[in-house]
């Protein structure tokens, strides 16, 4: 993992190297193509002297990167990690100290951190370390969540007299249920990476070195699918949080519908009637 790390920090910016994503040069996150078909977007979060506290300026290159792998033909899924210390320690308490309710409030504190729910490539965390308040927020914000095993989860805002602000007390209480979550936040405890894959917020461990190769791994399974339709099955299922489960069904039957007017659902099942393997176009 070490070894990878270092590989990526050596990494030069993306369009540096000519792959057609815009040009960013960014000061806290590192950022390049994985995967045998370069088909994987990886974020690394880099500002380890603050355990990759999610400063405004590495939030904001964050969403500059996801932005430029979204519209990169190319990248089929996105993987975001952290390094093996911490994936995020949690929103930046040096900058938010001297704020007051009416600078939060009048300029809409932190509303540039839903980007990533708005991004429809499917996005993995791969948490290494620490993921604490809104370190845990903006991996529950990603589709899916894989840890190392020595992984931490934890909403501990209310330590400093606040509260989770970016989803904590909303995404957490439907991943592990009410008690638990109901727990971590009111008393700021963490848990583990293998409590939280028996409650159901990470769907997978790894060994801390295996981390971030088995996220891009399944990055790379999603990639080879078919890009347009799996943006169809992501909606769908991110459709079960916000709606009826008769409004949900209605949604999905209707998304279904629409793969038949896709090359890609003609190709998967004619090349499964003709034995071979599928040949996506993303049309
Ligand atoms: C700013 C942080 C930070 C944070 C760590 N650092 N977390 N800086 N914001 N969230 C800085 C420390 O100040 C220190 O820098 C350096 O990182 C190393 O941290 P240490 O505390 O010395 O490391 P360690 O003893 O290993 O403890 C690790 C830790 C602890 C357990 C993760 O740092 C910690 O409790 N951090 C705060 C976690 C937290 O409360 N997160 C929630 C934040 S509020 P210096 O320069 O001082 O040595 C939040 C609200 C979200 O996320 C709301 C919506 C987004």
């Amino acid at each position: 993992m070490a070894a990878l790390y270092r590989v990526l920090s050596r990494t030069m910016p993306v369009a540096v190297r000519g792959s057609g994503l815009r040009a960013f040069s960014y000061q806290h996150i590192i950022v390049a193509k994985k995967g045998g078909q370069q088909n994987v977007g990886l974020i690394q979060l880099n500002r380890p002297k603050a355990l990759n506290a999610l400063c405004n300026d590495l939030m904001t290159e964050v969403n500059q990167a996801l932005d430029s792998f979204e519209r990169d033909a190319q990248i089929g899924a996105i993987v975001i990690t952290g390094s093996e210390k911490a994936f995020a320690a949690g929103a930046d308490i040096k900058e938010m100290q001297n704020r007051t309710f009416q600078d939060c409030y009048g300029g809409n504190f932190l509303a540039h951190w839903n980007v990533i729910c708005s991004v429809k490539k499917p996005v993995i965390a791969a948490v290494n370390g620490y993921a604490l308040g809104g370190g845990c927020e903006l991996a529950m914000m990603c589709d899916i969540i894989y840890a190392g095993e020595k992984a931490q989860f934890g909403q501990p805002e209310i330590l400093l007299g606040t509260i989770p602000g970016a989803g904590g007390t909303q995404r957490l209480t439907r991943a592990v249920g009410k008690s638990l979550a109901m727990e971590m936040v009111l008393t700021g405890d963490r848990i583990s990476a293998q409590e939280a894959k028996e409650a159901g917020l990470v769907s997978k461990v790894f060994p801390v070195e295996k981390l971030v190769e088995e996220a891009v791994a399944c990055g790379e399974k999603i990639a080879n699918h078919s890009k347009l339709v799996v943006s169809m099955a992501k909606e769908a299922v991110n459709g079960s949080f916000e709606l009826t489960l008769a409004e949900g069904t209605r949604l999905e039957k209707r998304l279904f519908h629409c793969t038949f007017a896709t090359d890609d659902r003609k190709e998967g099942m004619t090349a499964f009637v003709e034995k071979r393997k599928a040949n996506f176009t993303d049309h």
